[in-house]
This record gives structure tokens, sequence and C-alpha cells, in this order.
């Protein structure tokens, strides 16, 4: 890879981004295909959360008018009010999946699920529709017992779901762990896992005090991350990316006090190179070998597999080239009148550009 000066790669698949609302949606929207992306699951926790049918196709329209040449899968936030009628709704308007965040664990989730088992019948009714169930998979601090990360703590109830739903489609969103890694290879097939961009380079040593760092789940240690590279490379297509491209205006950034910064890596414009630039770093750490990255296992982590697992048309109708030509990460991007401003993550680095 190192050695590599160019690559042609289907255009990847990005199945985990927040594209916001407002003109933070206008700025961040037009990045999507900068980072080498054609399809997006698009996250459903704005202000309020979509938690109708009515809701999703309307913020789709406004995705469609800035970028009419992406694939929008659009998702529900799972909440009380999405009762299987409103699944089977859901599904007759091509809405993909519903997104399971527990209350209180992350951006815009004070209105997320407390008790799982009061869903099983919109569960069941998503089993039966072929619609997918996407979870932040962590459980409250306040639930976690001690010595276990918050990642850990949840994957019995990955199993649980899991086993009373064997027919539904499940994925566990930004898997961080090496313990997440095993625990949904221990699943059957309708069990899938999306993995960052970001959390195949950062640790907590990182998140703990850069608040560009900082996101949820948390990065955990060097091993957890290497444990997400050697994913990639066993080219399990269980396996996809979603890059949990998470914008915040970087005043909130950088003005929150020390540890308090809202939780979100923005990676959206440097997609698919970030992925790459990762794989070198573990190549350079020993972790992986130059003949592990593959030709055929870029194209399936970064592009086929997570159409398989959403059934999409797994060829799509692009291809990305990327070129070495020195180009480093800018240190954000910001709106033509300068009214909202993004910090990138790895800002300084140098990438592939996509040509
Ligand atoms: C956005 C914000 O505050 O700018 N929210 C967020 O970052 N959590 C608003 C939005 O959701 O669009
Ligand atoms: O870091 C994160 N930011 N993790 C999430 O789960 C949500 C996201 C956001 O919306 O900002
Ligand atoms: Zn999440
Ligand atoms: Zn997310």
């Amino acid at each position: 890879l190192k050695t590599t000066e160019r690559l042609e790669l289907p255009a990847a698949a990005d199945m985990h981004v927040h594209l916001r609302q407002g003109e933070l949606m206008d700025l961040v929207v037009p990045t999507i295909a900068q980072g080498g992306v054609d399809t997006v699951f698009v996250m459903p926790n704005l202000i309020p959360p979509l938690t109708t049918v009515k809701q999703v196709l309307e913020y789709r329209s406004k995705l469609l008018a800035i970028a009419q040449d992406v694939h929008f899968q659009m998702s529900l936030f799972l909440h009380p009010s999405v009762t299987p009628e409103v699944i089977a709704q859901a599904a007759e308007a091509g809405i993909t999946g519903v997104k399971m965040y527990p209350q209180g664990v992350t951006t815009n989730s004070d209105s997320g699920v407390s008790n799982l088992e009061s869903f099983y019948s919109t569960f069941a009714a998503m089993e039966k529709h072929g619609l997918v169930l996407n979870l932040h998979g962590e459980v409250l601090e306040s639930l976690a017992p001690a010595n276990t990360t918050l990642e850990e703590a949840f994957l019995p109830t990955l199993k649980t779901l899991h086993e009373r739903f064997p027919q539904l489609r499940i994925v566990l969103e930004h898997c961080t762990t090496a313990a997440a890694v095993e625990a949904v290879r221990a699943c059957g097939p309708t069990v899938g896992s999306t993995i960052t961009a970001h959390h195949l380079y950062l640790t907590s040593h990182d998140a703990c005090c850069d608040p560009f760092a900082f996101c949820k789940p948390i990065p955990k240690k060097p091993t957890d991350r290497d444990a997400l590279v050697k994913a990639i490379v066993s080219g399990d297509s269980k396996f996809f990316l979603g890059t949990d491209s998470a914008p915040h205006p970087l005043q909130s950034k950088t003005s929150a006090a020390q540890g308090k910064a809202p939780a979100g890596v923005f990676t959206q414009p440097f997609a698919v190179q970030l992925v790459l630039l990762a794989l070198e770093e573990a190549i350079e750490r020993g972790v992986i070998t130059e003949a592990d990255v593959t030709q055929e296992k870029l194209e399936g982590f970064l592009s086929r597999f997570g159409r398989r697992f959403y059934k999409l048309p797994e060829v799509p109708d692009k291809k990305i080239v990327l070129e070495r030509k020195g180009e480093k990460i800018p240190v954000s991007i910001r709106s033509e009148d300068g009214s909202v401003e993004v910090g990138i993550s790895k800002a300084g680095a140098e990438v592939f550009s996509l040509t």
C-alpha cells in the first residue's frame, strides 16, 4: 500500500453517517462524494429525532436536493411511537433501518430506549418486513460493571436479540473492541457490524484529551484498535465501513471545558482516504502486512459487504481513482459565509487524492 501510487476502487458505501440539519447539513452533505462514497446509511438523531415516516421522507428530500448523485438509505429513531404499524409503513416507503440509542448515551439520545423488551413487537415487525435494526451498542455509564467497557457490557444484549429474532438483520454499529468483533463473529449471518475510519487509528489516549478525537464509543486500547484492523483484512463480510462521521460546529468543540466537548469525529470528506491511511499505519506498526491488504479485501470492506448486507446492488455505478499527490488533510471545512466550521480528523496527514 505504501508504495502504491494509484488505486482504483468501486465507490464506497458508508453505512453510518450523521448529516445533521440546517447549515451544518448544507456544509457536510457535499463532502460525501469527496470521501469516495456514493451510498450512505443516514442516522436519525436529529432535533427532534426522526420517529415518523413522514419526517424521514422529508429529511431525505432535503438531502437529495443537496446531492442528487448520492444514494441515501434512511433510518427511523427507535421510540415508543414506532409501532408495528409504523414499521409496515416504513417498509412500504423504502426506509431501510431503525436505530436504537440507549437513552442518554450520546448526541441527541434523550428520547432513546430504556427497556428493550417493550420493543419486541416492533422488532418482530421489522423481522417480517425486512428492516434492519441498528444498535448503538453501549450501556449507560451507570449500568456498566467496573473494569468493563460500555460496549462489552452491551454484548450480551446483542446475543439475546439475535437469539430471539434470528431472521432480523442486526448491525452492531461502530464496534470498537476485540470482544465485540468476537461477539459479532459468534452470531449467525444476519448479524453484521460497521467499523469506522477513526477507530482504526485512535485510542483512549487520544480521546481523553483532544476534543477532535472524542467520540462515542470512546476509542479503546491499542489491542482493540488492532483487532478492528485485523477484522478488516480477514475479509469477513460481516464487517463493513460505517464511518460514524459526526460533525459538530468547531466552536462547540473548542469552547467546551476539558472532557465536555460533544462526542463525534468528522471524517466524511476523507472517508476512504482515512481508512487507507489507517491500514498503512497498521502495516508500519507490524500489526498486518502489505500482503494482507489485497484489492479484494479493500473492495469488500469499503464497498461490497455493506451493500450485500443491506441487499443493495453489489456493484456501484461509480468507480473512484486514488492517487498520491502529496495532499494533506485540512484543519477544517467552512461554509461560504463562514458562519459554520467543522474540524476534520487527522488534519495535516498526507493522504491519497481522489481524482
Ligand atoms: C447540531 C448542532 O448542534 O449544530 N446537533 C448536534 O451537533 N448534535 C444540530 C443538528 O442536529 O443538526
Ligand atoms: O461520537 C458520536 N457522535 N457517537 C454517536 O453515537 C453519535 C454521534 C453524534 O451524533 O454526534
Ligand atoms: Zn451510535
Ligand atoms: Zn453515529
